[in-house]
């Protein structure tokens, strides 16, 4: 997502887009009916999404809650953490005379997948990402059981241009924790990766309503 700060300034986070849309893609691919919720990327939509084009994480928020009820909810998106308290209309203008930077006063975001995994039209499987630069398996760990979601892919990101694994890149190498173990699959394009997971939901939805 990206949050303004003004009329022409605003944050954001280092994402492409790319693993999201493979996955909607994907499960398009195996005849799922997929609303695609995507912050501004530099990609084409995929074909056969209902694609819901959103700025802000507020505005992602909205548009997920739209799309329930679903059967499974998978959020991958770099949300902004922060926002600006306010932002301002017009430009901030540097003061002649002024070398003093403006502090910039920043409020938490919702958290999007920790709000599905406890709503009340709670999809049947909610899986989210994490992305660490440390201690991944503790720290996806924990995300898993504070933000209420089934599964958690767990991406290791380092600065390193040279080991793959980047943002931005078409390689992705993720751990899955389930609550019930773990899998550590091997870097890998990302589309191949939004197959894999595919395979594995239609496999663990199979044997939940094998069991219902
Ligand atoms: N996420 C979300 N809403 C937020 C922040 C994150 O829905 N405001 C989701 C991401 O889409 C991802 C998961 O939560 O599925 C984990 O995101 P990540 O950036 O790894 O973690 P954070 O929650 O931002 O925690 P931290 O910054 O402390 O690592």
């Amino acid at each position: 997502t990206v949050e303004p700060l003004d009329a022409v300034r605003f944050i954001s986070n280092h994402s492409s887009g790319r693993q999201g849309h493979a996955i909607a893609a994907a499960l398009v691919k195996r005849g799922a009916r997929v609303t695609l919720v995507s912050g501004p990327v530099n990609i084409p939509d995929p074909l056969g999404v209902a694609m819901v084009h959103v700025g802000t994480a507020e505005q992602m928020l909205a548009a997920c809650e739209a799309a329930l009820p679903a059967d499974i909810a998978i959020c991958t998106a770099a949300v902004a953490d922060w926002r600006a308290r306010e932002w301002v209309k017009g430009k901030i203008k540097k003061r002649p005379g002024d070398t003093a930077a403006p502090t910039l006063s920043l409020i938490q975001n919702p958290d999007i997948l920790a709000q599905l995994s406890s709503h009340s039209q709670r999809p049947g499987l909610v899986i989210g990402f994490a992305t660490e630069t440390d201690n991944l398996e503790a720290n996806a760990c924990e995300k898993l059981k504070r933000k209420g979601c089934d599964w958690i892919l767990a991406n290791a990101v380092s600065t390193d241009e040279s080991d793959g694994t980047v943002f931005g890149n078409a390689q992705n190498k993720v751990l899955l924790m389930t609550g019930n173990g773990q899998e550590d699959w091997p870097l890998m394009p990302k589309t191949e990766l939004a197959d894999r997971l595919v395979q594995r939901i239609i496999h663990t939805i199979g044997a939940v309503n094998a069991e219902s």
